[in-house]
Order: C-alpha cells, then sequence, then structure tokens
C-alpha cells in the first residue's frame, strides 16, 4: 500500500477516537540525515543525526501532531478550529482545516512571525489575526475563545496533537532498530518533548526499543524551565521558541528527568553558528530547529558530555525556508558585480 501519514502507519499505537476521520497530506516518513562531520567535530567516535522535520508538508514538525488534531475534529464535524502560534502551528493548522474543509483561525504576536510562517497560513486561507502581545497572551485568549464558542482548540493542549507528534519516536526507532543513545531538541512551548518522551516508553514497552536521554534547549532569552520561573518578555532570535509561560512545562521537566537527561539554554549566537554549521553540512533549518544540536555541541565544549561511542539524534524542527530574513540580517549578502567576464574573473580569482 502506498505511505498514507502517519495516522494511517502508526493508528495501532495511537490513542485516537474511533470517530476520528483521517485527513493527511502524507507527513512523517523524514529521513535521519547522517551528520559525520559534525560528529568529527564534537570529538568523532559517534554517530549524529538529524531528523529533518522541516521536511513535512508544511515545512515543520507540527504537521504530524495536526494530522491528528484535525482528523478527530473532521470525525465529530467541528467546523471550526483556532490556535496561538509563533507561525508553525499556524501554517500547520491552516493546511490541514483547509484539506478538511473547515475555518482556521490563528492568533500570532504582532512582527514576531517569520515571514514563511506567516505567508503559508495565509497561502492555505486561514484567518490571520495578530496581536499586540505575546505568544502566552494569544494562547491564553484562544483557550478562553475555545471554551466560549463552538471552535476546537488544536494548540499541543489538545491530547491528539501529542498523538501525532510522538510518531516521530517511532519512525526514530524503526529506522535505526532502537532508541539513540540521546535525543537533542528545541523546547518552546513544550508539547514536542513531552510527545517524544510518551513515544519513547511507548515503543519501549511494547518493543523493547530502549529510551533515550533528553536534552531540551531553549534559548537563553527564553529559558522558563532553565530559571524555574516564567519570563514575562521573552526574546529571542529563534522567534518559534520565543515562549515565556510554556503550557506543557511540566511534563517536559518530567521528561527530562525521567529519561536521565536535562534542560539547558544557549545564545542566540550559539543557535545561529549551529544553523550555519548545519547548512554547511546541505542542511538548512530555521534557527529554532538548531537550538537542539547547538546545546550538543555547548555541552561538549563545556565537557559535561562525551560523545564517545554515542548515538544522538537531533530534531530539526523546522526547514530554513521558513525564515528567509534571518540569512539577509545576518549572514554575508551576495556581491554585486558588473556582468562581464572581467569584473566577474577579478571577484572569482580574489
Ligand atoms: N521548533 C520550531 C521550529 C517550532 O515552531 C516550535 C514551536 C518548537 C521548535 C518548539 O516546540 O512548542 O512543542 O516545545 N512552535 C510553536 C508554534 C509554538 O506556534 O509554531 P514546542
Amino acid at each position: 500500500m502506498p505511505y498514507a501519514g502517519v495516522i494511517q502507519r502508526y493508528r495501532a499505537y495511537m490513542d485516537l477516537p474511533d470517530h476520528t476521520r483521517p485527513i493527511t497530506l502524507l507527513e512523517g516518513a523524514t529521513p535521519l540525515i547522517p551528520l559525520p562531520r559534525l560528529a568529527q567535530d564534537l570529538g568523532g567516535e559517534c554517530e549524529i543525526y538529524a531528523k529533518f522535520e522541516g521536511l513535512n508538508p508544511t515545512g515543520s514538525f507540527k504537521d504530524r501532531g495536526m494530522t491528528a488534531a484535525i482528523s478527530e475534529c473532521a470525525g465529530r464535524g467541528v467546523q471550526a478550529v483556532i490556535c496561538a502560534s509563533t507561525g508553525n502551528t499556524a501554517a500547520s493548522a491552516a493546511a490541514y482545516a483547509a484539506r478538511a474543509g473547515q475555518r482556521c483561525i490563528v492568533l500570532i504576536p504582532q512582527g514576531k512571525v517569520a515571514a514563511g510562517k506567516l505567508a503559508g497560513a495565509v497561502a492555505y486561507g486561514a484567518q490571520v489575526i495578530q496581536i499586540d502581545g505575546s505568544f502566552d497572551d494569544a494562547l491564553t485568549l484562544v483557550v478562553s475563545l475555545s471554551q466560549k464558542y463552538p471552535i476546537a482548540l488544536v494548540n499541543s493542549l489538545n491530547p491528539y496533537r501529542l498523538e501525532g507528534q510522538k510518531t516521530a519516536a517511532f519512525e526514530i526507532c524503526d529506522d535505526l532498530g532502537a532508541a539513540p543513545d540521546w535525543l537533542c531538541l528545541p523546547v518552546g512551548n513544550a508539547g514536542n518533548i513531552t510527545s517524544y518522551w510518551m513515544g519513547f516508553q511507548q515503543y519501549d514497552s511494547l518493543k523493547h526499543t530502549g529510551r533515550p536521554r533528553i536534552l531540551g534547549v531553549q534559548a537563553a532569552g527564553s529559558a522558563p524551565l532553565v530559571l524555574g520561573r516564567p519570563v514575562e518578555k521573552p526574546e529571542t532570535v529563534a522567534t518559534a521558541i520565543r515562549i515565556g509561560r510554556p503550557a506543557r512545562g511540566e511534563q517536559a521537566l518530567e521528561a527530562a528527568e525521567q529519561s536521565g537527561g536535562r534542560i539547558i539554554a544557549v545564545s542566540d549566537d550559539d543557535i545561529l553558528a549551529m544553523q550555519r554549521r548545519l547548512a554547511a553540512e546541505g542542511v538548512w533549518v530555521e534557527p529554532a530547529s538548531a537550538a537542539g544540536l547547538a546545546g550538543l555541541a555547548q555541552q561538549v565544549q563545556a565537557g559535561q558530555f562525551d560523545v564517545r561511542g554515542k548515538r544522538i539524534v537531533g530534531i530539526c524542527t523546522g526547514h530554513g525556508l521558513k525564515d528567509p530574513e534571518i540569512i539577509a540580517k545576518t549572514m554575508d549578502k551576495p556581491l554585486l558585480v558588473t556582468p562581464t567576464l572581467e569584473a566577474l574573473a577579478e571577484v572569482i580569482n580574489r
């Protein structure tokens, strides 16, 4: 049978109600790309892979959870869905709602959503509303709206989002034959880390695939789980994880602790350096997506982490195309040269 998305592939392991009617864009089945040069740079004698979730249909990992949430909604006749978002959830909800014929409303923090995400949400036909506030404010508002009106909430507070998202853990075990030693991933609202831990535990109980230690990574300017308190005005170049009050913060801390891992923070410079490093190995991810492996590199440099003999998977949550402006802003702009052979030869041979 041709591949038909994560619900078709993993439904037996997903806790979805019988009424669920699959709405899919053939999300999932993303590659584990080996990163031999990064492995060498970090000391060698280890395997490092990027699970490139940016290759999902709307360019981010959110499509896994969204197929589940929207399918559950479709099965009970929901007409409209709503979410708060730093951008990727918005684009994903918009696409799956469009596919299901549902209305989609998204609330985003003004001026802090990368161009490729906003364009996606608009292109898929969502009603996009900016608020003069943060993601955390937007989330509070959509929770209230979904309680007051017949509009279903599709943020990761919706349990079916996690049911879909955890399929990424199943894929990793199926591809590697077992769980990796370490899983490194960015943490924002904390649905993703919670889902991975659910997925790895479940697969281990059923198939004895083992469990990874989890390194959750926040941006230093938006690190409530590292500071142990909410951050009122989160800031970071990685706008996807610019979140000060993670909805699933407690579960994220539990996942890190139970797995024998930890949650740490990295600077924006570390995030952008890892973005460049991954691109230099052919994998272009958006800034937030580089945070997981930036955290690994930071821990190795600080002598907190010995990679020898380890198999490590970094979750690259979103595609670089989502945030083209960051490249224009922080990286070298192309030279402008007169269109003559002489001028070009001069530049090339410089
Ligand atoms: N990476 C990217 C690219 C994201 O878009 C997000 C979250 C995360 C990591 C963090 O995942 O929230 O499950 O801990 N983006 C949400 C959104 C908040 O609205 O698109 P998390």
